[in-house]
Formats: C-alpha cells, sequence, structure tokens
C-alpha cells in the first residue's frame, strides 16, 4: 500500500511537470529547496481556485472586507503578534553531517536518517525569514517575509472599519503570499518556503464565538466539496491545547488522506481578541454603546494544499483505456486524467481540425469554433499537436473536460465532436448549439 503511494506522489509530480503544471524552483541551478514555480496549466488552476474562494467568501456575502496588504510589514507588527518570540519550530542537527531535523517529525531522536550520526543539541529554530529594509544596517532596519497573510488584516481593522464602518459580525478576506523558513521542507508542494494563504478574519463579539466557528466548520467543508476534494479523504481534528497556536483558544484542523499520511490540509482558529488586543485595537459597538475588542474566528486555506489535495482526488487511471475511434484515428492503451470541476480546470474545453494539414479543417476550426468559444469561455485551448488519440491523451492529462473535433463532415453538415473526459463518449454535436452545450454541462 505505501509503494503504492509513494508512487501516486511521484506520478503526480511527473504529469505536473510533463504537463507544464508545477516545476522544481530554480532547477536549472540544482534546485532550491521548498521552492517551485508555477507553469501555464498550474498558474490557471491555483487562479481559478482562487478566484472560486473569492467569489464565494467575499462577492458573494455583504460581510466581507477585502485586503491585499504590503508583504513587508514593520517588524513591530510581530512582535505584538507573537511571531518574533514564538513562531519557531524544535530543530535538532547531526553532529557529524550537520543535517537538520525538526524534532516532532523524526521517530529516532538520536541517530541521522542520512549518515547514522549522532543527533544533538535541541533548539527552537524561527522560521520567519528575516530581511532589512532600506540601506540602513542597524536593527530598526529589520523586517520579516510575512510567514502568514492574517497580520495584514489585523494591522488594517482600523482602516476598513473607519472606511467602511461595518456592523459585527464581519469579517477581512486576504489571499497572498506567506513565507516560512522550514527546517525540513518536504513532499512536493506541501510543505514549501513560500506558499500562498486564503484567510478570513471574521470579527464577532465574544459571546457569539462559538456559533460562528460551527458556520464558518460548515462553510469551509462545502467549499472543499464545491471544488472536486475528495471529502470521504478529509477528516476533522480538534487539535489539543498543547500542540495549538500562541494565538488560539480552539482550533480545528481539516486533515486529509494523502498517500504519504494523513496530514493537516486547512485550519479554522478561534484567536479570541489576542490580535486586536495587541495591537492596541478596539471597536464602538453601536448597539451596545460600548468600546469593545472583538473576538476572531480564522478559517485559513493554504492554496498551495488545495492544489495537492485537488490533484490527489482528480487523479485517475484507466487501464483498458477507451476506444478512441474519432474517425479513426485512436488508441487503445489505458490512459491517465484529471477529473477536475469544470469550475477550476485550467482548460474547459480544446478544440482540434482533425487534420492540420488540411487548411479547411483548420479555418473552419479556427473562426468558426476557436474563435467564438474562446471568446466566451476564455479557457479554451487550441490543440493540433499529434494525431488525435495523443491529443486526448494530452487533454486527459491536462483535465479538460471537452475535446471539440472539426472534421470533413463538418465542412457539410456543420456539426462537430465533442468528447467526454471522464465517460471518453462521443457525441455530434451542431457548432450552433455547442455554446449552450458547454455552458449547462458545466453548470
Ligand atoms: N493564520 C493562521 C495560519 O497561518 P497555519 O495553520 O500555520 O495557520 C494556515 O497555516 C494554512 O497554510 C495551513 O492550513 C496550510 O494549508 C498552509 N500552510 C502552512 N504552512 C505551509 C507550508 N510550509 N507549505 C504549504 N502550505 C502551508
Amino acid at each position: 500500500m505505501e509503494k503504492e503511494n509513494n508512487n501516486l506522489m511521484e506520478k503526480i509530480v511527473s504529469l505536473c511537470k510533463r504537463r507544464g503544471f508545477i516545476f522544481p524552483g530554480s532547477e536549472i541551478y540544482g534546485g532550491l529547496a521548498g521552492t517551485y514555480d508555477w507553469g501555464h496549466f498550474g498558474v490557471a488552476l491555483k487562479n481559478n481556485i482562487k478566484q472560486y474562494w473569492w467569489k464565494k467568501f467575499v462577492d458573494s456575502r455583504r460581510d466581507m472586507y477585502g485586503i491585499d496588504a504590503a508583504i513587508l510589514m514593520r517588524q513591530e507588527v510581530w512582535q505584538a503578534s507573537g511571531h518574533v518570540a514564538g513562531f519557531a519550530d524544535p530543530m535538532i542537527e547531526c553532529e557529524k553531517c550537520k543535517e537538520k531535523y525538526r524534532t516532532d517529525q523524526i521517530v529516532d531522536k538520536n541517530k541521522c536518517e542520512k549518515c547514522g550520526g549522532k543527533l544533538i543539541e535541541e533548539k527552537m529554530f524561527n522560521m520567519m525569514f528575516q530581511t532589512k529594509v532600506g540601506a540602513s544596517d542597524d536593527s530598526s532596519a529589520i523586517s520579516y517575509l510575512r510567514p502568514e497573510t492574517a497580520q495584514g488584516m489585523f494591522v488594517n481593522f482600523k482602516n476598513t472599519v473607519d472606511a467602511f464602518h461595518p456592523k459585527l459580525p464581519f469579517g477581512m478576506a486576504q489571499i497572498g503570499k506567506a513565507f516560512r523558513n522550514e527546517i525540513t521542507p518536504r513532499d512536493f508542494i506541501f510543505r514549501v518556503r513560500e506558499f500562498e494563504q486564503m484567510e478570513i478574519e471574521y470579527f464577532t463579539r465574544e459571546e457569539d464565538w462559538e456559533k460562528y466557528f460551527e458556520y464558518w466548520k460548515g462553510e469551509m467543508l462545502s467549499w472543499m466539496e464545491e471544488v472536486g476534494i475528495d471529502m470521504n479523504k478529509v477528516h476533522e481534528l480538534e487539535v489539543l491545547a498543547e500542540d495549538r497556536a500562541h494565538y488560539s483558544k480552539r482550533t480545528v484542523d481539516f486533515e486529509f488522506d494523502y498517500p504519504f499520511g494523513k496530514k493537516e490540509l486547512f485550519g479554522l482558529a478561534y484567536r479570541t481578541d489576542f490580535d486586536l488586543a495587541n495591537h492596541k485595537l478596539d471597536y464602538i459597538d453601536e448597539e451596545k454603546s460600548e468600546k469593545i475588542t472583538p473576538h476572531v474566528i480564522e478559517p485559513t486555506f493554504g492554496v498551495d494544499r488545495a492544489v495537492l489535495a485537488i490533484l490527489l482526488s482528480s487523479y485517475f487511471e484507466d487501464p483498458e483505456g477507451k476506444q478512441e475511434a474519432s474517425n479513426g484515428a485512436g488508441e487503445k492503451e489505458g490512459r491517465v486524467y484529471l477529473k477536475f470541476k469544470p469550475s477550476i480546470a485550467p482548460v474547459i474545453c480544446a478544440v482540434s481540425p482533425l487534420l492540420k494539414n488540411k487548411p479547411e479543417l483548420v479555418e473552419y476550426a479556427n473562426t468558426k469554433v476557436f474563435a467564438s468559444l474562446k471568446a466566451e469561455f476564455g479557457r479554451v485551448m487550441w490543440d493540433d499537436n499529434g494525431n488525435i488519440g495523443k491529443r486526448y491523451r494530452r487533454q486527459d492529462e491536462i483535465g479538460t473536460p471537452f475535446c471539440i473535433v472539426v472534421d470533413f463532415d463538418t465542412l457539410t453538415d456543420d456539426t462537430v465532436t465533442v468528447r467526454d473526459r471522464d465517460t471518453g463518449e462521443q457525441e455530434r454535436i451542431k457548432v450552433s448549439d455547442l455554446k449552450n452545450y458547454i455552458k449547462e454541462k458545466i453548470n
């Protein structure tokens, strides 16, 4: 079983590189651990996931305010938030080869996994990347790449209240990069040093925190299902007090069954009034005519882990394959396909002329099919590389729900072949009905 699981990760990593989703960072110089570069389809997938999140949690609500705060903030922000003092993992080092490990992630805390040497000197390692802002070299120039997007919202709490006068409860939402100098980045994009978060800080009166905690748990679960995460693999973990972050009085982690084990996917925390109080921010509750410090429920989603969970949930192998006998140009071997929901698939449909050396087919496919679908759906790909069977295999691996082929019959009856990714089945559809056909399918 373990071998199968390792195999699955290898297959996903290889597909992501081969098909232009995700590449190792700084690869031509030997790679930089814990960093990845996102290719054309990876960016598209990530953007669709982020847009879907923003649409559900910001655009379709009345109580949410978006923000895009600077990544660099004054060091006082991270002192007040407790990250300078406490955002650290326990680290242990090999006496012989100097390999470093996160103490809580190794089985044998005495022996180096790499060279068998003795492990020594456990110390706490602060995970924030430190940098200096400006030309000055003194300690007042110290800043950090943010380890969470959350603080960008807390420090803009007053600005948001002054600008929009929201009534409690209300939330702030942000999507952006976060950086952590992880001791041992691992498992592809699961634990990286540069990643993205989608976070909400939901401000409420203290007495209402439990109600909104439960409410946001439901919202998070429904979002996961909507973007195509396999809910049979999602588990809730009530995090024990000793394992919770310094700011949290209650945390539920949503864990996912990754091939490398059951591990955190997203989290939901009750941050109390910890952050606003430490930043000395408050709020006039007009309803109660008093000054209060609102309490915070924080649903947090890692974009990279969302991508990984969606890839793992969507990956299917069909060992038999399907006879792709589109006009006799099919292949019979097994196939791999990514069963993305159309709402997040990088490509909704691919358009092909059956033969690329037949100008009449290319002309029709380009002007009468591709151009209008591209204008309507945007995420439409022109694909005339290789024979039809190869194109289907490629589009299956990209996760394209529909492949549309213009052939010689099209020239006389204005119909095209539409091939369904999941079933491999093909239908003849009138070109004039294509847009509605696809719209119906994706809805
Ligand atoms: N503001 C709260 C916060 O940052 P967290 O549990 O430390 O909480 C939130 O991080 C989410 O960010 C995690 O649930 C995970 O999805 C993602 N995440 C955290 N560290 C990560 C890493 N090194 N690589 C990829 N994603 C990470």
